[in-house]
């Protein structure tokens, strides 16, 4: 009987917070004070810890139902198996697969992020997840990262001006972002215990921004604990990040759900943040038969100890009063959307992110757009022409409803030339935890390619990084900024028997270019997902004018990265310990800073047309803190053909009291302009937006005095510098 009363009253306030005003919010909360009293301790326990691979329990007494969650970020993962990695091979689950979110950052469009968020959100919601684990935030430090291709770049203020409207997307359907990975986890190597040292500054910078747009406006409902060490304790369970930063300062109302067997301690689990453990088995990493769930830290131990006394009870009813609003934002909110799944119209949104996110970084002689109509004799060389980017990679996998090939895509667009398709190189044959060597012999492809490539009128060479170890790839970081498989030695006698050369890099990476003076053209094409093929053919017959921007720098050597500059401490660490030496100096700070000339520099793109960024003029010249500082200037596309520029807006300041980049990206807008033709921009920036972090007073200072704003379309080329105070 009560617990029929407790369904009725439960269903009576679920009604209610589908309209959610102010007064229903607080019913919310009331109905959440009100289930908290019916739940046993162990009910409440079993609400902090996954109960197979992906979910968690509910309270099946009361009709409270189970958290299911799903990778993320670049289309909902395929079912997988209660209890293992496993694909269950339903048939109803293949999804529409986006770009990789690096390219969705070179879009350096916040609408098109939206767009992304709330297409992606509609699949988890078809798929009946409640949480997507997703976006992936990190800080673009090393090119060597093998995880860079899921986060959105080396600049905190792209990032986060990216991360909001993806957050909010998905939110818009009653699914609950999960962003990763809270904090700090900027390599794989040694990811599940790596020491993080970093000065407060840095930290505060360079790596926390973005988490904290996705909180303080994204708004996420949850966020994700990161595998690695922070100043000596598991960001799982940090005290800093995770009390005192995250739910403290900024006010975060929602779930700390641990990377996948993150949590190491119960203890510190439940008295430093962690609201919900999930992982594999025992503790995410080992196998055990029996029970194998309740062994997890936040499970039985959890109970004893609160039993025993040693942890009061207020703890676990803090995590459940998350989870249940969790529950609230998404299972239990009747007004949600019913989602959408492998559509047209998620076909198209992918393939649109896709074009806006490649970039054209050379292009020599006009060797792009090549003319579809033209009858020509095209060499395609190359595995990634042909080789799947949704397969491997780690737990961004896909299994999706179609992948076009770039080789698909160009023979579809270019229906009066002859394609020669020639492998050229093979990669191994991969997953991204090993890799076994190709079954092909490395000189008898050059060969064949090379005599291709003789024939032809012009050559594409389609190759880059992958998804398998030591690629492109979780678990493992890469070894090398050079292209393996022979690919640069491919490229450099390519050019030899071919006088038109064009590169078309498929990556998530930076890779050093040997041969950059030598070939015609390059395409950095990243990984795109469902319609890579046919956003890789718009671009280059020249449907789309290309108009992605780097959202990292691409040094011309390894050495010349700032972190990779300080040896061993500083990247990869000893295995116990890394030292973040280039501290705030990351990515084009760092080469700005130091005056080394980078191969293609941060926000940096070009485009079929041409672009004049003029008549510059800033709102006022002395600014105080809460004011808005206004940028107007005129775009004008001073070619034929129509297409978009991004204006980017950095700030530097002039003596200043401490250590500064040369300037850093406060602002920036994308807008498309027709040929010929003008457009007038508008670029706001928040002056508070200007403040540094001091670690004498430990928060945010404004420096009085003289600043510059620098104006252009790539941090290397900048057109306007005007002068201005704040005092
Ligand atoms: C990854 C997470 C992912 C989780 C679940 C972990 O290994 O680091 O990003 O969401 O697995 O697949």
């Amino acid at each position: 009987m009560k617990a029929i009363l407790s369904l009725t009253f439960i269903s009576f306030f679920i009604l209610l917070i589908g309209c959610s005003t102010q007064s229903e919010k607080v019913d919310v909360e009331q109905e959440i004070e009100a289930i908290l009293k019916q739940l046993t301790l162990k009910e409440k326990v079993d609400l902090c810890h996954a109960q197979s691979k992906f979910s968690t329990k509910g309270v099946a007494r009361l009709g409270i139902p189970e958290i299911w969650m799903s990778d993320g970020p670049h289309g909902v993962r395929a079912e997988i198996a209660w209890d293992s990695w496993d694909q269950l091979g339903w048939t109803n689950d293949s999804c529409t697969a986006f770009p990789a979110l690096t390219c969705l950052a070179a879009s350096f469009n916040e609408k098109l992020s939206y767009k992304y968020g709330k297409a992606i959100g509609e699949e988890a919601r078809y798929r009946k997840k409640e949480v997507l684990l997703a976006p992936g935030i990190n800080i673009y430090r090393t090119p060597l990262n093998g995880r860079n291709f899921e986060y959105m770049g080396e600049d905190p203020y792209l990032a986060s001006k990216m991360v909001v409207p993806y957050v909010k997307g998905v939110q818009g359907n009653g699914v609950a972002a999960c962003v990763k990975h809270f904090a700090l986890n900027n390599q794989e190597k040694w990811r599940g215990h790596i020491n993080v040292n970093i000065s407060e500054r840095a930290l505060r910078e360079i790596y926390l921004p973005a988490h904290k747009a996705s909180v303080i406006e994204g708004g996420a409902w949850a966020i994700m604990g990161a595998y690695n060490k922070f100043r000596g304790q598991h960001c799982c369970h940090n005290e800093e990040l995770n009390n005192k930063i995250l739910k403290g300062e900024w006010g975060f109302d929602g779930v700390v759900i641990s990377d996948w067997g993150g949590v190491h301690d119960t203890k510190e689990a439940a008295l430093y943040g962690m609201d919900m453990e999930m992982g594999t088995w025992t503790d995410g990493l080992h196998k055990t038969k029996y029970n194998a769930y309740d062994n997890y830290h936040l499970a039985m131990p959890f109970y004893e100890k609160i039993k025993n006394g040693e942890i009061d009870e207020s703890v676990v009813d803090d995590k459940v009063r998350r989870i249940l609003r969790l529950m609230y934002r998404t299972c239990l909110n009747k007004e949600r959307p019913l989602g959408s799944f492998a559509t047209q119209e998620h076909f198209n949104t992918a393939r649109e992110i896709a074009q806006e996110g490649i970039v054209l970084l050379k292009n020599e002689n006009n060797f792009f757009p090549i003319n579809p109509e033209a009858k020509l004799k095209i060499a395609v060389i190359g595995h990634n022409a042909t080789h799947p980017m949704t397969i491997g990679g780690g737990s961004s996998e896909l299994k999706t409803h179609h992948e076009i090939s770039p080789l698909e895509g160009i023979k579809a667009r270019f229906k009066n030339a002859e394609i020669l398709y020639s492998m050229g190189y093979s990669a191994g044959i991969g997953k991204w935890w090993t890799e076994l060597p190709s079954p092909y012999n490395a000189d008898s492809l050059k060969t064949e390619a090379l005599k291709v490539a003789k024939e032809a009128d012009l050559v594409l060479f389609i190759g880059g990084l992958n998804k398998n170890l030591h690629q492109d790839s979780e678990g493992t970081d890469r070894k090398s900024l050079n292209l393996s498989y022979g690919q640069d030695e491919l490229i450099e006698e390519l050019n030899k028997v071919n006088e038109k050369v064009g590169v078309i890099l498929v990556t998530g990476n930076a890779v050093a270019m040997p041969w950059i003076n030598q070939v015609d053209a390059v395409l950095q094409t990243w990984y795109l997902g469902s319609e890579a093929g046919n956003a890789i053919a718009d671009v280059i017959s020249g449907d789309v004018n290309p108009s992605g921007k780097l959202p990292f720098t691409f040094p011309v050597r390894l050495e010349d990265n700032g972190a990779i500059s300080f040896g061993e401490l500083s990247y990869p660490g000893d295995s116990i310990n890394q030292y973040y030496k280039e501290d705030i100096y990351v990515g084009y700070r760092w080469h700005e800073t130091k005056n080394i000339k980078p191969l293609f520099a941060f926000g940096f793109g070009l485009s079929y047309s041409d672009f004049e960024i003029k008549e510059s003029k800033i709102s006022k010249k002395q600014f105080s803190s809460g004011e808005k500082l206004i940028v107007n200037c005129t775009v004008s596309n001073t070619g034929t053909i129509d297409g978009a520029e991004v204006v980017q807006v950095y700030i530097g300041k002039v003596n200043s009291k401490v250590d500064r980049a040369v300037k850093e990206l406060k602002g920036f807008k994308k807008v498309f302009v027709k040929g010929n033709n003008d457009e007038l921009v508008s670029v706001t920036i928040d002056i508070d937006e200007l403040a540094f972090w001091n670690e004498e007073i430990d928060g945010w200072e404004l420096e009085k005095g003289e600043y510059f704003i620098a104006i252009g379309n790539s941090s290397d080329n900048i057109s306007t510098q005007i002068p201005f105070e704040v005092n």
